[in-house]
């Protein structure tokens, strides 16, 4: 079973990657950031409050989700309002609920199971979620390139909005209680300021053959 995780702080290209590795090695890839999105679509849907700890466990545990290039909640396509501004504002919260991570982690080990493998993306992919992958890379990007690059994503907000929000969540993500973002200690790290991403997907694919 081929397992291959890819971490690292938002826009540091792990989506467009991960894509493209597993579409280069014919494997199925998983976002595991729009899997938190999903269910703190949900909670906003149902009015659930994003901090309220029990409530949105009890969510994670029953919500349907479909994670692909269309993203469906409960039947609802969410793809769009994922990565709007209210959901984006709330997930790093529901991100820190112990009990919705462990549902998510075993979500995503069942789906790695189902298909004999995968490539998965997120932050807790290489330390916790498949700690024993065959590859685990760490990327990274400078703080003005990520932010150029969300930027881009989120066509509604300017460039400093968004900067400042990378900034904010980074944060959050590598100091909260829960299994917080940083780099597992046989995570090969890459900085991909300056790379394409066939470049990219080159290097990876030559780790994996060594
Ligand atoms: O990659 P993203 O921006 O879509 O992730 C959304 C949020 O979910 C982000 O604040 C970090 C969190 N996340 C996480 O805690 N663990 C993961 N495996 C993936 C994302």
């Amino acid at each position: 079973m081929l397992v291959i995780a890819i971490d690292g702080p938002a826009g540091s290209g792990k989506s467009t990657v991960a894509r493209a590795l597993a579409e280069r090695l014919d494997l199925e890839y998983l976002d595991t950031g729009a899997m938190y999105r999903a269910i703190t679509f949900a909670a906003l849907r149902h009015g659930v409050d994003p901090a309220d700890v029990e409530p949105v466990a009890a969510l994670a545990r029953q919500v349907d989700m479909d994670i692909g290039e269309v993203v469906m909640v409960d039947g609802v396509d969410a793809s769009i309002e994922i990565r709007g501004p209210a959901v984006t504002q709330a997930v790093s919260l529901v991100a820190n609920n112990p009990e919705v991570r462990t549902e998510m982690v075993s979500r995503q080990r069942e789906w790695v199971h189902k298909r004999g493998g995968g490539v998965l993306e997120g932050r807790d992919i290489g330390t916790v979620v498949f700690p024993d992958a065959q590859l685990k890379v760490y990327l990274t990007a400078s703080p003005e390139v990520r932010a150029r690059r969300r930027a881009k994503e989120v066509t509604d907000l300017d460039y400093e909005t968004v900067a400042a929000d990378l900034v904010r969540r980074d944060t959050y993500d590598s100091q909260r209680e829960n299994d917080p973002l940083r780099q597992a200690d046989d995570a090969t790290s890459l900085d991909t300021s300056n790379l394409s991403v066939e470049e990219i997907v080159d290097q990876l694919v030559a780790m994996l053959d060594q």
